[in-house]
This record gives structure tokens, sequence and C-alpha cells, in this order.
């Protein structure tokens, strides 16, 4: 069983007199340790499918599983504490807390979970240091930089331990190197940490450091390059280790 599997999921909306429909009968399977790259035209559904795999919104129809547990049928309050504990989100703009310091803004999504404070203190630092930032963690989202800002916004999405992670165009509001930088990062959390990634992106450069690229369009899937098992995507090593970036990522205990 896929870790990921959507099938048949349906998802509406009304604008108005008109009804459009983004997702249509959509059918998905994502493998554990994948990292998958999905784009696709504006308004096509890429932001409302991700939104679906996390239990943010819930489709008119089909069904939903993660890791064996079916989400579409998970009541509104288990929902939240599934996510809290399966599911990391990482956004276009890293939606810091500004009156938070780094640290802070990553033990946020630890408060959801049953954890002693030493343990918790432990997931902060240890996602903190996957990203490069244990130095910056007592600074505010204002002393940071574009780049940093995302980097707390992954180890945020991390912190958890999530099974699966979905970032919504998460190199879309930064520079060329500072995106270089972030697709790093993600590339070295997939294969180092073994997190199953499902990225949207405008940005065809970011799509290909993925093991897996998909598009959306019309409401149907189309897999770039074919076959997944012929390894014949395209896949991109990016940036190969610069500094910092060389030292390996600790595993999450
Ligand atoms: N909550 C909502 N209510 C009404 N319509 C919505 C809602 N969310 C999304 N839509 C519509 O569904 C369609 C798909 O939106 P979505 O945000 O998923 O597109 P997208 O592929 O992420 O686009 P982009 O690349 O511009 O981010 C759009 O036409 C959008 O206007
Ligand atoms: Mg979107």
């Amino acid at each position: 069983m896929a870790l990921v599997e959507l099938r048949g999921v349906s998802k509406s909306f009304r604008k108005g007199d008109e009804t459009i429909t983004p997702l249509d009968d959509i059918d998905l399977d994502i493998d554990a340790g994948d990292f998958v790259s999905l784009m696709g035209p504006s308004g096509t559904g890429k932001s409302t499918l991700l939104n679906l795999v996390s239990g943010i919104d819930r489709p008119d129809s089909g069904t939903i599983t993660v890791d064996g547990t079916e989400v579409t049928k998970l009541s509104r309050s288990k929902l939240a504490d599934w996510r809290a504990a399966n599911l990391g989100y990482i956004f276009q703009t890293h939606n810091l807390i500004p009156v938070l310091t780094a640290y802070e803004n990553v033990e946020l999504p630890t408060l959801l979970l049953k954890l002693s404070s030493t343990q918790r203190r432990q997931r902060v630092e240890l996602a903190l240091e996957a990203v490069g930032l244990s130095d910056r963690a007592d600074h505010y989202p204002r002393q940071l930089s574009g780049g940093q800002e995302q980097r707390v916004g992954i180890a945020r999405a991390i912190v958890a331990h999530p099974k699966v992670v979905v970032a919504d165009e998460p190199t879309g509001s930064l520079d060329t190197e500072t995106s270089e930088q972030v697709q790093v990062l993600l590339q070295r959390l997939n294969k180092e940490l073994d997190i199953t990634l499902l990225m949207v992106t405008h940005d065809s450069d970011a799509a290909s450091i993925a093991s897996r690229q998909l598009m959306l369009d019309r409401g149907k899937f189309l897999e770039r390059g074919g076959d997944k098992e012929s390894g014949s995507l395209g896949e991109r090593e990016v940036g190969a280790g610069s500094g910092e970036d060389s030292v390996a990522i600790k595993k999450f205990g």
C-alpha cells in the first residue's frame, strides 16, 4: 500500500452561479520516500489537492488514506491531532509568527503533541539543526533573511517528525540563489531523513529535483517522463554540498 492514496477524489467549488471542479475523480499513489513535484497552470487545483491531503479541507467524494489512516473519515477533532502528528505544511511565505523567536515558532506545533519538555526541546533543536539554523534560534523573524525565514518554516514543518510534508510553492517568493538553497535542503530532508514530500511549484528547475514529476491539468494527472521505475525523470542533484550544507543531517530519534 502506498503511503498516500487518493481514490476517486473530487472537489468542486461554487462561484456565484458557476460550479468549478478542479479535481475530478482523481487517483494518486505516493510511496514512502517519494519526492513528488506537482506543476500545472494556475487555478487547476494544486493547492486544493494539498489541502485535501493534509486534511485542511475535505473532498466531495472519494477517499484519502495516509499511512493506513483514512483521513477523509476522521472527525474534526481527530483530524487536528492526526495532522499535528503526521503532516507538515510548508507555505510559500513562511507564515512565521512575528512576536515569537525562531525557536518558539518551530516549537509551536509540538505543543499539540504529548511530549515531555526535554523531548520537546530536543525535537526543536534537531529541526533547527537540520535546516542549519541552530545559531539563529533566538532571532525574531524580522531579524532573519527571507531564505532563513523559509528554513524556519521548514523546521516547523518537520519538527513533529511527520510521515508526509506538503509544500505549496516553497521557493515561489525567493530569489534564484536562495531558492536553490531551499531546493537542496528539501532534497536532503527527503534523502537523509526519509521524509516523503509532495511539492507544488511553478518553477521547472525546482520541480526537476524531485524523484517524480507530476502535472495537474484539467482535473487529471500526467506523469512526466512516464514510468517512475525507469528512473528517467531527469532527477537533478542541486548545489553539490557547499560549506555548512555538506554536514550530514542528524537522523530523527
Ligand atoms: N475555498 C474556495 N472557494 C471557492 N473557490 C475556490 C476555493 N479554493 C479554491 N477555489 C477555486 O478552485 C480552483 C483551484 O484553486 P487552487 O488554489 O487549488 O489552484 P492552484 O492550482 O493552486 O493555482 P495557483 O497555481 O494559482 O496557486 C480555482 O479556480 C480557485 O478559484
Ligand atoms: Mg496554489
